[in-house]
């Protein structure tokens, strides 16, 4: 499993996984600056190359997250990427700039979901499944 932030991440890594674990902020409705940069930069040199690869999706939001989700689920099915579990959206509740800044504790429920949903895709390429 190799972990890359979106800044770093490319065409190159897109093309090289067996599957994704795609993890960004919602900004202002939308997804956030850098993850749609990596998606811009990666979309048209991935195309019609990635048909049928596993991949799942948690968002952060202070508040909705849902546009953000949109989003990225519309570049997925642009890719013919196969969703394997509902994407997941991690509630902050930061919605100041003071709250937004500060350090935040993601409750255990979300970071017990998001392993469960690591495991199912690490596991389901494993055996083959996907
Ligand atoms: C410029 C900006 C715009 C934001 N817009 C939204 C928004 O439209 N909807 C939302 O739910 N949260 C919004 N947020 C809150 C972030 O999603 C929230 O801070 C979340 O915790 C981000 O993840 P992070 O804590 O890993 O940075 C915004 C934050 C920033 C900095």
């Amino acid at each position: 499993m190799q972990m890359l932030n979106a800044a770093d991440a490319g065409a190159e890594h897109m093309l090289a996984a067996d599957g994704y674990i795609f993890v960004f902020p919602e900004n202002l409705a939308a997804i956030s600056g850098g993850m749609k940069s990596f998606f811009d930069r990666c979309y048209y040199p991935c195309l019609g190359a990635l048909n049928g690869r596993p991949y799942v999706m948690i968002i952060c939001a202070g508040s909705d997250g849902r546009n953000a989700v949109a989003q990225a689920e519309r570049i997925a099915t642009g890719w013919r990427l196969r969703q394997i579990l509902p994407s997941v959206i991690v509630c902050t509740h930061a919605q100041t700039q003071e709250a937004i800044l500060a350090p935040k504790t993601i409750d255990s429920a979300d970071l017990i979901a998001a392993e469960e949903m690591g495991e199912q895709i690490a596991v389901g390429l494993q055996m083959g499944v996907y």
